[in-house]
């Protein structure tokens, strides 16, 4: 686990954007933290990074949004109006998971028991002026792609 702390939006989103650059194909990150906390900046930097072609809005009332035409596709989902677990399988979560792509799951943490056991987790937290991120590998396949994006 490290410390990462941003003073402004364009340094989250240059993370993600960072991150986006060193996905492999089967990524998935897990963005936890309250509204407001950075989540869809740092998965709009990941698309940048990714160099998707379509715009990233919010995807909070599409619930998996695909991105393609960038080096691997990628997923952006937000989990925040979902009530029931089921509903994810109907939204195509299960299928994306299995995707060779990149997935980033916005408010992951409502779910626990749905995500990947191997993935990249990134809690986003206000502080003082910035937010400070924590990120972490839960698993082997994402430990040194943890390490390249923290070094
Ligand atoms: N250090 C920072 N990192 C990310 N966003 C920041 C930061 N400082 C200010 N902001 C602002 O906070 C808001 C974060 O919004 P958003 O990414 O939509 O949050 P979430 O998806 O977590 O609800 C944006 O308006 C952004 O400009
Ligand atoms: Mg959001």
């Amino acid at each position: 686990m490290w410390h990462h702390f941003t003073n402004t939006a364009e340094e989250t989103f240059a993370l993600g954007e960072r991150l986006g650059a060193l996905a492999f194909p089967g990524t998935a990150v897990s963005l936890i933290g309250d509204l407001g906390a950075g989540k869809t900046v740092f998965a709009r930097g990941v698309g940048a990074g990714l160099k998707v072609c379509t715009h990233m809005a919010s995807p909070t009332f599409v619930v998996v949004h695909t991105h393609e035409g960038g080096r691997l596709p990628l997923w952006h989902a937000d989990l925040y109006r979902i009530n029931e677990e089921e509903e994810l399988e109907q939204l195509g979560l299960y299928d994306v998971l299995d995707a060779d792509g990149v997935v980033v799951i916005e408010w992951a943490e409502r779910f626990p028991d749905v995500l990947p056991t191997d993935r990249l987790e990134i809690t986003l937290e206000h502080s003082a002026q910035g937010r400070a991120l924590a990120v972490r590998a839960t698993g082997p396949r994402h430990e040194a792609l943890s390490k390249s994006l923290g070094g």
